[in-house]
């Protein structure tokens, strides 16, 4: 039922303006669970926080609710295995938002510094936690997993990670950080903010402290007054029946997607790099990427033998 009334949503044009669909504060003492009362979703019904299927289990996250495939925009607890269909996710009447198992262990969802009074998921996609006094105390659009949500935005000192797969939303191996010396940047997870390990930059060095990553429909660089310093994709792609979002893809190349209220699946509008093998680390110890066609392969440099499913030795 649910999911038909999401439907009507997408396909009339103007599925973003506010309806009666979802809650606008949840207050203490309200609670979900995987399979009944799953998600607070914003008042358009378009984003929901709650709960999302994993393979047999559940994770907690924020998803598109208003398109067919529940697109998972953020996740809790990232590199937490799912947990089972009979957990409870609670904003206890103390303040806390916890998840509690069956048998009664408690794990904290979102670590704050005083007690949460209310939450609200917004129609943007920000997901927030007020105290007492109505001062936003956590939110999940400066705490970002892997994608940037329009009026989003990637601050100074802010990083992605990359998923492990487009189904798995535990941190992958690569990462994109907005750096505080002007420039955006793109190394593999473990290493540091070092140039010898970057295979992405938008080139903006020393262009100010405070540059921030922007997306409204295009992408670009803002420095601290407001001016824009470069432009990643440039063009005026907004339209109210288009929703964009960019994201740090597994492969490690960050992508620029749209979606329009007549089609199911994200377009994909600029991409970081057209060479999947540009990302330094795709293919781990020991082996080198290989394009062909499309696809890209992973090969062992020579003297290396095939030693399991990820490595040579
Ligand atoms: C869902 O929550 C609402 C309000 O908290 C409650 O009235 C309703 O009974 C719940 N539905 C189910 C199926 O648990
Ligand atoms: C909760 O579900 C898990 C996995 O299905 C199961 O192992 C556990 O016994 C259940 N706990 C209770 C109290 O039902
Ligand atoms: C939800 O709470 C926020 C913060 O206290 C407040 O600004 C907003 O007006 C509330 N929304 C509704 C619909 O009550
Ligand atoms: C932002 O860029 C403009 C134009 O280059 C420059 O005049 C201004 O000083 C810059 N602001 C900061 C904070 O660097
Ligand atoms: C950068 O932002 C911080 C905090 O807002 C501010 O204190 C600092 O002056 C800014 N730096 C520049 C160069 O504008
Ligand atoms: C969606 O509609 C727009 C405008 O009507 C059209 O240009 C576009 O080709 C359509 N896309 C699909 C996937 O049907
Ligand atoms: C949408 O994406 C899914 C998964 O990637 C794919 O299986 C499906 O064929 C796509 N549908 C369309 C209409 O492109």
């Amino acid at each position: 039922m649910a999911a038909i009334l999401f439907f009507f949503l997408l396909l009339s044009a103007n599925f973003l303006a506010t309806t009666q669909q979802g809650h606008f504060n949840t207050s203490l003492g309200s609670s979900l669970t995987p399979t009944r009362n799953s998600s607070w979703l914003s008042p358009s019904g378009f984003y929901g926080f709650g709960f999302y299927q994993q393979g047999n289990g559940f994770c907690v996250g924020i998803f598109i609710a208003g398109i067919p495939q529940k697109t998972v925009v953020w996740k809790a607890n990232r590199d937490s295995p799912p947990v089972p269909a009979n957990v409870t996710l609670l904003l206890t009447g103390g303040g806390r938002l916890i998840l509690q198992s069956a048998e009664g262990e408690e794990t904290s969802i979102v670590n704050t510094p005083e007690p949460v009074a209310k939450a609200s998921m917004l129609d943007s996609g920000n997901f927030i936690l007020y105290n007492s006094d109505e001062e936003i105390i956590w939110q999940s659009f400066r705490n970002p997993t892997n994608i940037v949500l329009p009026g989003q935005g990637l601050l100074a000192g802010e990083e992605l990670y990359s998923s492990v797969s487009e189904t798995d939303q535990s941190t992958g191996i690569f990462r994109l950080k907005m750096q505080h010396d002007g420039n955006l940047v793109q190394y593999p997870k473990d290493t540091p903010d070092s140039s010898a390990y970057a295979y992405y930059s938008s080139s903006t060095y020393g262009r100010g402290d405070n540059v921030s990553l922007n997306l409204d429909g295009h992408l670009y660089l803002l420095n601290y007054t407001g001016f824009t310093i470069k432009n990643l994709v440039p063009g005026g792609y907004s339209t109210e029946e288009t929703i964009y979002l960019m994201k740090v893809d597994a492969d490690g190349i960050f992508r620029l997607y749209s979606f329009t209220t007549n089609q199911s699946n994200m377009s994909i509008v600029w991409a970081s790099s057209d060479d999947k093998c540009s990302p330094k680390g795709r293919c781990g110890l020991n082996r080198y990427c290989v394009k062909n066609d499309g696809d890209i392969y992973c090969q062992c440099l020579p003297g290396f033998a095939v030693s399991g499913e990820r490595g040579c030795q």
